[in-house]
């Protein structure tokens, strides 16, 4: 039996491309005659019932804007067993057959609850961390990633004018992603991750001296957030070693601006795959990226994979970084 009407929205943190996915979810619904509901808040609108159609017309011009037409939240609530039941009612109340979540892997425990309780959910990795085991690829990190390596571009030039040491706290939650990549991009000559249990300040003050005792006069360390403490770093290198240090916080302004060409095209891409599931009467499934290809998972067994950060990468940024 074919459906005829499918929610969709967006939870947790915004991440650029979520508006090219809800234009590709929305007109992919419409070329197969279902009617497309959108929920606002994510699980909080759900629960609220703040829900409007969404037409065509709805999502024109949004491909090149970065958050969410759909807004994004937060919601506690939602961990508990009786909100879960009475979103799943909401679900069944405004006659949704199908529901797409964009989001992260917090937001795909919540589609999983509704799955288990019958809503037939379909997930899309959307969040700027790259922390979702199950796919290569989530929506935001290429524009997160390349907003970050800009941002230290900016600061690499004063850091190298005033010979200084520069921390660079990127986001990335616990996972370490952005700044891994960052620190390759960038050329940093440290990075310290939530995976990494190893470094010590120790090995990062021996590294500052080593490199600057073969002539490098600036210094740019990249920190991801869940490691955090980098004002005490800051005030240890410039204590030890005499090199002044500041440090910057990229905060939200990694998580904005307009979606680069590899999110809008897989945002559009993974939301037809979307679509194509729930008319294929599949559910409880996420859309994954993977050897270059659009798969989907259960999502329950999505939620148990593991991400490893790659270990030729973390060589490649000691190797590169020996100046
Ligand atoms: P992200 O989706 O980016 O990982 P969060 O981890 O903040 O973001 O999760 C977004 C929302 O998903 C939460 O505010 C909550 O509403 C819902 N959620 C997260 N974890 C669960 C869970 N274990 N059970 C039900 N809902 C959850
Ligand atoms: O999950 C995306 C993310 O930007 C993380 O990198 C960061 O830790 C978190 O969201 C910040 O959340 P908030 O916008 O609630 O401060």
């Amino acid at each position: 039996m074919s459906i005829k009407k499918i929610g969709v929205l967006t939870s947790g943190g915004d991440a650029p491309g979520m508006n090219a996915a809800i234009r590709s979810v929305v007109r992919t619904a419409i070329s197969h005659n279902i009617e497309v509901l959108g929920i606002k808040n994510g699980y909080k609108g759900l629960l609220a019932g703040d829900i409007v159609q969404l037409k065509s017309r709805d999502v024109s011009d949004i491909i090149h804007r970065g958050g969410t037409i759909l807004q994004t939240a937060r919601c506690k609530e939602f961990m508990k067993a009786e909100y879960q039941e009475r979103g799943a009612d909401m679900c069944r109340v405004f006659g949704m057959e199908g529901l797409v979540v964009i989001g992260g892997d917090g937001s795909f425990q919540g589609a999983e609850k509704l799955a288990n309780l019958g809503i037939n959910t379909v997930g899309i990795p959307g969040t700027i961390d790259l922390d979702i085991g199950c796919t290569e690829y989530t929506i935001g990190f290429d524009t997160a990633v390349n907003t970050a390596m800009d941002a230290i571009n900016r600061i690499l030039d004063t850091s190298s004018s005033h010979s200084r040491c520069s921390i660079v706290e990127v986001m990335g939650r616990n996972a370490g992603y952005i700044a891994l990549w960052c620190a390759i991009d960038t050329g940093s000559e440290i990075v310290i991750l939530p995976e990494m249990h190893d470094i010590t300040d120790d090995d990062i003050i021996k590294n500052i001296v080593e490199n600057r005792n073969r002539g490098k006069k600036h210094f740019l360390i990249v920190v991801a957030e869940g490691v955090g403490a980098s004002d005490a770093l800051a005030h240890k290198v410039e204590h030890i070693t005499g090199i002044e240090s500041r440090v910057t916080v990229l905060g939200h302004l990694q998580r904005g601006g307009s979606p680069s060409a590899l999110d809008r095209m897989h945002a559009s891409l993974m939301g037809v795959h979307a679509v194509d599931l729930l008319v294929e009467g599949k559910a409880k499934r996420v859309v994954s990226y993977v050897k270059g290809e659009y798969v989907d998972y259960d999502i329950n067994e999505a939620l148990k994979m593991k991400k490893e950060l790659s270990q030729e990468m973390l060589r490649a940024s000691k190797i590169l970084s020996v100046k």
